[in-house]
């Protein structure tokens, strides 16, 4: 157990385990001392009000991490309603149920929230206007959480990868990159896109610090410094040494059925200012997560 600066957790509970965050997350407090519960979509769905009460009303927990998400974006666009489910109307049962035991609620959103019209990185009074059915999903799931929670924490990341991505297969950007170097065709890549990849162990980790510090409200936790996607696939390969034939594109020539921000990187200064670490260069955090990769895999 660990007696934080500002807020004591005895217990935590993460709902969506499996995910790239849920398994770093329960990681993280476990190395820190803490008591912790995970449950993967196969043991509590969500979407399931009543599972999700019985769930909490059991296990006497301080704070809620909710990591399980619907993020499939260019999908959404064809079933809203299920993106809606996961994202939106679930994170109300979480809220309801923290309400209901009196935990704290630790809710993650993302930088689609925002058009992409900044120029500067976003920060956390800047105006939400979501382009499609994912990011009007995530955001509602924001205002739930803060219309039934009075102190609730809600974390913005962007294009997260961490080697929880090996174990599903839809993988994560850095995954399909390696995927699309073995196939041996010109991988296109856009150059005018631009967010903060965020290795999932360090979100996890600086979210656990916030708490610790009895942060609430809304925070922005982005990889280090902004980048195009094209430059990010780049970094990946001169990180591993592969030399693909990797070709830069726009989004005129790579349509997807989702529109997306062309600029989503977040400013992560309001968290600097709590005094919470500075993210990591990128290339430091590929470099971890390259040898996290080679542990798991053994290759
Ligand atoms: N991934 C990104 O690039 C990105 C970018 C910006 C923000 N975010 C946000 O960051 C957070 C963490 O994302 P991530 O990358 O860790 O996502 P992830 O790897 O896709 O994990 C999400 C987890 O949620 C689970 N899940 C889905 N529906 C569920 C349900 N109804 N009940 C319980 N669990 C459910 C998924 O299970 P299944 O595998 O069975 O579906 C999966 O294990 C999310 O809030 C996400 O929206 C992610």
């Amino acid at each position: 157990m660990r007696y934080a600066v500002g807020f004591m957790i005895h217990r935590a509970v993460v709902f969506g385990a499996a995910g790239q965050l849920g398994v770093e997350l329960v990681r993280e407090l476990r190395a820190r001392g803490y008591g912790v519960t995970g449950w993967d979509r196969s043991q509590v769905d969500i979407t399931d009000a009543q599972a999700v009460e019985k769930a909490l009303a059991q296990y006497d927990a301080e704070v809620v991490f909710n990591a399980a998400a619907y993020n499939q974006v260019d999908v959404a666009e064809q079933e809203p309603q299920a993106a809606f489910l996961v994202n939106g109307l679930a994170v109300r049962n979480l809220a309801l149920a923290c309400r209901q035991v009196d935990a704290r609620l630790v809710h993650f959103s993302t930088d689609y929230v925002f058009d992409g019209q900044a120029r500067h990185p976003y920060a956390e009074d800047d105006l939400p206007h979501p382009l499609g059915a994912y990011a009007v999903s995530k955001l509602a799931g924001e205002l739930y959480a803060q219309a039934y929670l009075d102190r609730v924490l809600v974390v913005r990341t962007s294009g997260v990868f961490g080697p929880g991505g090996l174990a599903n297969a839809r993988g994560n950007f850095v995954e399909v990159m390696l995927r699309l170097a073995a196939s041996k065709n010109p991988i296109r890549v856009v150059e005018d896109h631009v967010a903060s990849p965020t290795f999932a162990p360090l979100l996890a980790s600086r979210t656990i610090d916030l708490v610790e510090r009895d942060q609430t409200g809304l925070f922005h936790v982005g990889g280090g410094s902004p980048v195009s996607w094209f430059q990010f696939a780049r970094l990946i390969f001169e990180t591993t040494g592969l030399q693909p034939l990797l070709l830069a594109t726009n989004e005129r020539e790579y349509r997807t059925a989702a529109r997306r921000p062309k600029y989503s990187a977040l400013s992560n200064a309001k968290m600097e200012r709590v005094g919470i670490d500075p993210m990591p260069p990128l290339k430091a955090a590929l470099e971890s997560y390259f040898s996290e990769r080679k542990k798991r895999l053994g290759a």
